[in-house]
């Protein structure tokens, strides 16, 4: 029967669903082989389109979150585009693992950083704002709460804001979120509520983002706006971008060699029935998870940039 009470208990379905979540990890870290897949009841679904934005349909200032790339790692851990259901991997530079050099006085990331689900920043026209395409990818989002975080995690955070970078012409997001269940969380509903609590914290993290690709030869990345974006601001730039992956999974734009086959919105081109996915992708059976592979030993090292940002040598 279709009362207002059986309509809540529905819209409480993605949150139940959530705790049913597992990983399938292959091979050993450090390694262009090794990958992580999401399972569903212990089948295999996307991170990237399976994964419900809003945990809570009814709340929209809570997302949920993939962690990439845990505080005070270093390894460049993303979703790979080209593969079924969108698997965690370890990208490359060069055909090496890739690893983000560390600038003083950070060490590594220095929060958790991964991407929201159900969101395309496409990059098949320029974006309002940045006035540049997007760069192809889920938008990217950074937790600031105490919680180390694991790669692979789905955790739900709350949007305090954001800083939308131009990286070599595209439009890549930066979105600003505490864990909901951090205790910090209650206090701060905005970018300039944290002042207080964390002083320093935003202009060091804003510094992180233009700078964190300095030492590998790049340039400081440019911040559109010269300043983090409010939370009203964020959330329609959220809801914009989750309306671009909709057209990106029901087919009805150029997908740029985005695999978008998904296990959750039937009659769609798209879907494939969940209870498959192993089999048709073939995907390894169960985890089966090697020792990893030693990190090169330059990435222990630290860099010096100059107050322009540049970097020093010993020259
Ligand atoms: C689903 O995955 C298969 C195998 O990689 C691929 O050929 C197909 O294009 C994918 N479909 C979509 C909608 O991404």
């Amino acid at each position: 029967m279709w009362s207002a009470h059986s309509l809540t208990q529905l819209a409480l379905l993605p949150t139940a669903a959530f705790a049913a979540y597992s990983l399938r990890e292959v091979g050993a870290r450090n390694t262009l082989d090794w990958r992580i897949w999401l399972e569903s009841n212990g089948k295999p679904v996307s991170f990237w389109h399976d994964v419900p934005l809003f945990p809570d349909e009814e709340n929209h200032r809570v997302v949920n979150m993939v962690v990439e790339i845990p505080r005070w790692t270093d390894a460049k851990i993303e979703l790979k585009r080209s593969e079924p259901l969108n698997p965690i991997f370890h990208d490359d530079k060069k055909k090496m693992p890739r690893f983000v050099e560390s600038v003083w006085p950070h060490k590594s990331y220095p929060f958790l950083y991964g991407s929201l689900p159900q969101t395309w920043e496409s990059p098949n026209f320029n974006h309002d704002f940045t006035n540049e395409p997007g760069d192809n990818d889920p938008m990217d989002v950074f937790d600031i709460g105490g919680d180390p975080g694991y790669v692979g995690q789905v955790k739900q955070v709350k949007i305090l804001g954001g800083l939308a970078l131009n990286d070599g012409g595209e439009t890549d997001w930066k979105v600003l979120s505490i864990d909901v269940h951090d205790p910090l969380s209650a206090f701060v509903n905005s970018f300039e509520d944290i002042e207080k609590y964390r002083p320093g914290l935003l202009k060091a993290y804003y510094d992180w983002f233009t700078y964190y690709k300095v030492a590998r030869g790049d340039g400081v990345l440019p911040i559109v706006g010269d300043a983090y974006q409010d939370v009203a601001f964020m959330q329609g730039t959220i809801e914009e971008s989750h309306g671009f992956w909709h057209e990106l999974v029901r087919g009805e734009v150029d997908s740029n060699e985005i695999n978008y086959n998904q296990t959750s919105i039937k009659g769609l081109d798209s879907y494939i029935s969940k209870r498959g996915t192993t089999a048709a992708f073939d995907i390894p059976r169960k985890s089966y998870i090697l020792p990893p592979l030693p990190k090169p030993e330059q990435y222990d090292q630290w860099y010096y940039l100059d107050k322009d940002f540049n970097l020093i040598q010993l020259e």
